[in-house]
């Protein structure tokens, strides 16, 4: 048996089950049963992959073997500046399986490939002046220390009215609007909130990736039901068919990331009917509710029946071009918003004060500026859609938010992945793929997901680049 060492393994030696490596981070669990078995020239494996099937092994290196003393008090401390060792990654077990988002490793990729990125969902354009003046006037007139938990009352006061312009809805900002950071902390204080550990919640796939996780963090059950293509409906009698005395929540997401579909009022009101009569909850994430092009986005909370038992779940990055200023809220009636502020009081607190004040007046923005938004993504959207259809990908319908699904099979790739590795290799193109959006990944090789929330002449050469590039398999 070896003693405790520091571990540093050697990339030459390192043998690939997959040319997939970008796509994969490794983690190293149980190190002390590790430390006992392994050897001087073992040949580990490096992580697998439970979800994704990838495994790498590598030579160990053992490089400092010194006997650590059992009396942990009277060991030396290491100086960190002379430490070249990298230390085995440590991650909590209900985090064990989840990896580096895959918006940050293929936003990482474009930059190092040169690619362009139509992957992150994040435009490359900037918002508008008037809510940036906002923000600048708010830190300048000394709107800078902490705000009020829930949120300063005049974001509360313009989410309320915003929400009675889009929906009917007359909610209290006091008691039925909480302020979080981005709605990806809306969505944890709701799920951490107002879930217990065992709870079921139903999840749609593909689904967007914060979902899994944060569920797994509240130890909840996920019940999945898949999506398919190419309309991406609500399969109803499949949905009824998993709701059991556990299901407590069901998490949705219109208009739909990835794949642009948003639920229509015929299946709306079949979900209605179904939490109503099995007393389940709504948790709707309605991030991209005024990007819906083909037609008009309807909130579940406005249902007969729904409000008392639905948390609207919304941010500000999309709808402003302000992907960077992580302003999001919960809606919900007093008995829910208790849970959401329980776990939003310890999770950030507060949000930032002078871009909550900036929020309040984006949100205040005359009807002409959501015009102009819809006009201009529809014009991106309409460049993205036929330069896509001119390279020979099958483009899925999108009805709402900035992004498209192609099937990808035409050009003879092996799967999402792999087709993935290519484009921005060979191509200089980045999209997503979307088996990372499936609790099961095989059902997603199919598709990728592109986005248009770029400026026109980014598309134009993005589509040009796979014109001239990208071939049909013969
Ligand atoms: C469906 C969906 N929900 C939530 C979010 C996160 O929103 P925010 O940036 O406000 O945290 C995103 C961001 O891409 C999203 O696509």
């Amino acid at each position: 048996m070896l003693h405790p060492f520091s571990l540093r393994y050697n990339s030459s030696h390192c043998t690939w089950t997959s040319s997939h490596e970008m796509f994969r981070p490794y983690t190293l669990n149980n190190t002390a049963n590790f430390f006992q078995t392994v050897s001087r020239n073992t040949r580990i494996n490096l992580g697998i992959s439970e979800k994704n099937r990838i495994c790498r092994t590598s030579r160990v290196q053992p490089i400092m073997a010194s006997p650590i003393s059992t009396a942990v008090t009277t060991q030396q401390q290491p100086d960190s500046s002379q430490s070249t060792a990298p230390q085995p990654l440590q991650v909590a077990k209900r985090l064990e399986k989840f990896k580096t988002t895959i918006f940050t490793q293929m936003s990482s990729l474009a930059i190092k490939h040169g690619a362009i990125n139509l992957g992150q969902g994040f435009p490359n354009f900037d918002g508008p002046d008037f809510v940036k003046e906002a923000a600048i006037q708010a830190i300048k007139d000394g709107k800078n220390q902490y705000a009020r938990g829930y949120g300063v009352p005049d974001l509360n006061s313009a989410i309320a009215e915003r929400f009675k312009k889009d929906t009917g809805l007359v909610v209290d900002p006091e008691k039925e609007v909480t302020v979080t950071s981005g709605c990806t902390e809306a969505i944890a204080a709701t799920i951490l909130g107002l879930i217990n550990p065992g709870d079921e919640v139903i999840v749609f796939a593909p689904f967007y990736d914060s979902y899994e996780a944060t569920l797994s963090m509240a130890g909840a059950k996920i019940k999945c039901i898949t999506l398919k293509p190419p309309n991406f409906s609500i399969p109803i009698d499949e949905l009824k068919s998993i709701v059991s005395k556990n299901t407590r929540a069901i998490l949705m997401n219109t208009p739909h990331n990835p794949t642009g579909k948003m639920f229509t009022a015929e299946e709306l009101g079949k979900i209605t009917s179904l939490c109503i009569e099995n007393d389940i909850l709504v948790f709707s994430d309605e991030v991209y509710d005024k990007l819906s092009f083909e037609m008009d986005h309807i909130s579940i909370a406005s249902l007969p029946g729904m409000f008392d038992r639905t948390v609207t779940l919304n941010s500000l990055g999309k709808t402003f071009s302000l992907t960077g200023w992580k302003i999001g809220w919960a809606i919900a009636p007093p008995h829910l918003t208790w849970g959401i502020r329980q776990a939003h009081s310890y999770l950030t607190f507060a949000t930032s004060t002078p871009m909550q004040h900036a929020a309040a007046a984006a949100l205040r923005a005359p009807d002409s500026y959501y015009d102009e938004l819809k006009r201009d993504y529809n014009a991106k959207k309409a460049i993205l859609v036929d330069g896509l259809k001119s390279v020979g990908f099958r483009v899925y319908p999108s009805s709402g938010t900035y992004f498209v699904v192609v099937d990808h099979t035409p050009f003879g790739l092996e799967n999402d992945i792999a087709f993935c590795e290519y484009l921005i290799k060979e191509v200089g193109v980045v999209a997503i793929p979307t088996s990372v959006f499936y609790l099961n990944p095989e059902e997603g090789k199919n598709l990728v997901r592109f986005t248009f929330c770029k400026d026109e002449g980014t598309l134009r050469s993005a589509v040009e680049r796979m014109k001239e590039k990208l071939f049909l398999k013969k």
